[in-house]
């Protein structure tokens, strides 16, 4: 199949149907409880609105941007997804090669089939690496210091699993997968044992502390959902905030990450990076995103969608698409680069203040 010939990333979900086991595909699709905020973050978008700017030269439209000292060719990164080798054998370091490939950041879950040393080598790359603390303490500190020792440069500690969210669908596979299985665990094999966790339900703000004092890495904060934990990571030295409800799959919250991003922006006033993720199909979502405040967007599932249907290749052509969509919709509404994004490109149509919808 000629993979160009795909044109979205809904196309792209429905062969990743057609390849993987349901059950696989009920973990990669699935979320928490009834699935309402997974949901909502998808349809969230679209309560908000382009308002295009014409008559402006957009000859040329440049999507570059920089973050945390790494130039990319556009603001989207890939979102940390567990055991991408279950989806293809290429897996994460397919993965990071097409990110790598298409000049754009990636970051590397902790629960992965290969390691982190593995997917640099491969690839020849550093993502960001993103940490489950685990509630083994040494395993938790080797973790920080293999990334480091590997020249990662940004640590993303995800801090919205506590608990595994409510996932009645894909229990099994993630029993099977994640719990029983450590050994099919780059990053924790060596490290973890059947009492121990990845995630850590005892881990706190101290936390972030210890990551200030024992690397050098950059620290960046993935779950935020409010302007509250927003002000405590900037007062105690995050470098950046992923505004994110884990694609739905912990807390059944019936809030999308869309709505969060106002009051988080005004919150942070432009001291630290803030990024989100959550329910992007379209560049136009990730131009709603831009538009209201977000230095860049992360992808989830859609590239796991063109993992599944044929590799690296398949990720390639999936950041294609939304960079493609992304530059034609900056073409379209007026923007001929991202420092120009501003809340006039985008009207609510739920105005909060006067607690009603616009029509
Ligand atoms: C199958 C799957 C596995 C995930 N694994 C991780 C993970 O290991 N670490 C993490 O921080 N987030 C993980 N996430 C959450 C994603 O990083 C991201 O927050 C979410 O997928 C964004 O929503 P979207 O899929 O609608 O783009 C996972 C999500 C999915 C769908």
């Amino acid at each position: 199949m000629d993979i160009n010939s795909i044109k979205n990333i809904k196309s792209f979900k429905s062969l990743a149907q057609e390849k993987l086991h349901p059950e696989l595909y009920e973990y990669l699709v699935g979320g928490a409880d009834d699935l309402r905020t997974f949901r909502r973050n998808i349809d969230a978008w679209s309560h908000y609105q382009i308002r295009p700017r014409r008559l402006v030269d957009v000859s040329k439209v440049d999507t570059s941007a920089e973050l945390f000292g790494q130039k990319v060719k556009a603001p989207i990164v890939l979102a940390p997804i567990g055991i991408l080798g279950m989806f293809h054998p290429e897996g994460a370091s397919g993965s990071t090669k097409a990110a790598k490939n298409k000049g754009l950041a990636a970051i590397t879950s902790t629960v992965t089939n290969q390691s982190y040393q593995t997917i640099v080598a491969s690839s020849n790359y550093n993502p960001w690496f993103q940490l489950y603390p685990t509630t083994n303490i040494s395993a938790r500190n080797t973790l920080v210091k293999r990334a480091e020792e590997n020249a990662c440069k940004v640590l993303v500690w995800t801090i919205d699993v506590p608990v595994i969210g409510n996932r009645e669908r894909h229990a099994k596979m993630l029993v099977d997968n994640v719990h029983g299985r450590s050994a099919n665990m780059g990053n924790l094999h060596d490290l973890i044992g059947p009492d121990d966790s990845f995630h850590s339900p005892s881990m706190t703000w101290e936390f972030l502390d210890w990551l200030k004092q024992n690397t050098k890495m950059q620290i960046i904060l993935k779950g935020i959902m409010t302007h509250e934990d927003a002000r405590i990571a900037v007062d105690r030295g995050a470098d950046g905030i992923i505004i994110s409800n884990h694609g739905g799959r912990q807390l059944e919250s019936d809030l999308s990450t869309i709505e969060c991003l106002e009051e988080v922006i005004n919150e942070v006033n432009g001291k630290i990076p803030v990024l989100i993720d959550g329910g992007i199909r379209r560049g136009t979502d990730i131009f709603k995103a831009l538009a209201l405040g977000a230095t860049a967007v992360c992808i989830g599932r859609p590239y796991v969608y063109g993992l599944a249907v044929a590799g690296q290749k398949g990720v390639e052509r999936i950041l294609d698409i939304l960079t493609e969509e992304l530059e034609r919709n900056m073409r379209l509404a007026g923007v001929t680069n991202i420092s120009e994004f501003n809340t006039n490109f985008v009207r609510r149509s739920y105005d909060s203040k006067a607690s009603k919808w616009n029509t």
